[in-house]
């Protein structure tokens, strides 16, 4: 049943709305004051128990928002076990992690600072740490209480609004430049629809608003088991949340466990195992072509 709802509401979707894809806006409003604050605390390690390890350290804007590993490497060295998704637009996404364990971005700055392979800080240290510099004049002038944890989430989670990549050629053609991508690319995307891969990867961010099961069509086995790691319930096994296509070719290595290092060999993957097809090689350059057209710019906020 669930498999057909998987497949149906995308369906409909796709049939109704004029394009299953849309762009992203090329403006984002957000309060300054707190975005910049955000900005500074997201590039700061002083978030780190040991000031080692920040945002930026697994998440680089100018590497498509990823540190381009398998697995992060956190504090002391230490191997995460998940492979680090996109910050940008991650707003758009409907819940954020993997397994969908925090709703929104103000609730997911909690994950990595507490993490005990990435930043093992707690929040009372990282309080008392910060009342100690700058930091402190800089929360008092925009928030009434001051540096708390939640504090410290809204000012991030405002930066992060702002980590949007508008103007990708495909946007651009959406938009109705239509020679901002080449017939090639304009193929790729009719294959991409007609071979079903929008069933799973549609909306602004072409993923980030459903969850799908890993190896739908035929069976896979990871170590994680995704949204059931949260829900305990069975139905939920193997399910991620669907990731965003955009900027993909600067995020490989690609899927939750990063297994795959080429889009052309993770497209064939996701055709076998999402849909049980087998593309030709044309047919993937096509659908790798127009995936590249989905690299847009970092906005800037200032
Ligand atoms: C040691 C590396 C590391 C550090 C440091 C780190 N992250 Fe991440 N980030 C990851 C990994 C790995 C995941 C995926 C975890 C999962 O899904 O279980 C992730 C997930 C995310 C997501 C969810 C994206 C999505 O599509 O679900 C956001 C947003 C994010 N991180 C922002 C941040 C912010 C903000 C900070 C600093 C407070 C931070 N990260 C620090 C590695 C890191
Ligand atoms: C039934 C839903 C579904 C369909 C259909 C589907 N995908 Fe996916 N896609 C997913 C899920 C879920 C993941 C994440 C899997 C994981 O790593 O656990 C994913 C991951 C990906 C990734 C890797 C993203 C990353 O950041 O690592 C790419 C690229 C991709 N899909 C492209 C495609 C293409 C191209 C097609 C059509 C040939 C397609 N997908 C069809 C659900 C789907």
């Amino acid at each position: 049943m669930l498999k057909i709802i998987c497949y149906i509401f995308p369906l409909v979707i796709y049939l109704f709305a004029k394009e299953p894809i849309s762009p992203i806006p090329l403006n984002i409003k957000v309060n300054i004051e707190k975005a910049d604050l955000g900005k500074e605390l997201f590039f700061d390690t002083i978030l780190s128990k040991n000031n080692t390890i920040s945002c930026h350290t697994c998440h680089l804007l100018n590497q498509g928002g990823v540190d381009n590993l398998q697995f992060s490497v956190g504090i002391d060295g230490k191997l995460g076990n998940i492979n680090a998704p996109t910050v940008l637009n991650s707003i758009f996404n409907f819940v954020q992690f993997w397994d969908g364990r925090a709703k929104n971005l103000h609730q997911q700055v909690f994950g990595p600072v507490t993490n005990p392979v990435e930043m093992d800080n707690n929040f009372e240290n990282l309080i008392t740490k910060l009342n100690k510099t700058d930091y402190k004049n800089k929360f008092e002038s925009i928030y009434k209480d001051g540096i708390t944890k939640n504090n410290i989430a809204d000012a991030i989670a405002e930066y992060e609004k702002t980590l949007i990549t508008p103007n990708a050629p495909f946007d651009r053609y959406l938009r109705g430049d239509k020679n901002a991508i080449s017939d090639e690319v304009k193929q790729g995307y009719v294959l991409f629809k007609t071979q079903g891969c929008i069933a799973c990867h549609h909306g602004i961010n072409i993923g980030g608003n459903l969850y799908a099961k890993f190896g739908i069509v035929s069976e896979l086995k990871s170590k994680s088991k995704g949204r059931y790691e949260v829900t305990k319930n069975e139905l939920d096994e193997y399910y991620f949340k669907v990731p965003t296509l955009r900027n993909i070719e600067l995020t490989a290595p690609y899927l939750h466990d990063g297994r795959i290092d080429n889009l052309e060999d993770t497209v064939k993957f996701m055709a076998h195992y999402q849909l049980g097809k087998s593309l030709n090689e044309d047919e993937v350059q096509k659908i790798v072509l127009f995936l590249k057209s989905l690299t847009g710019q970092l906005y800037n906020h200032e």
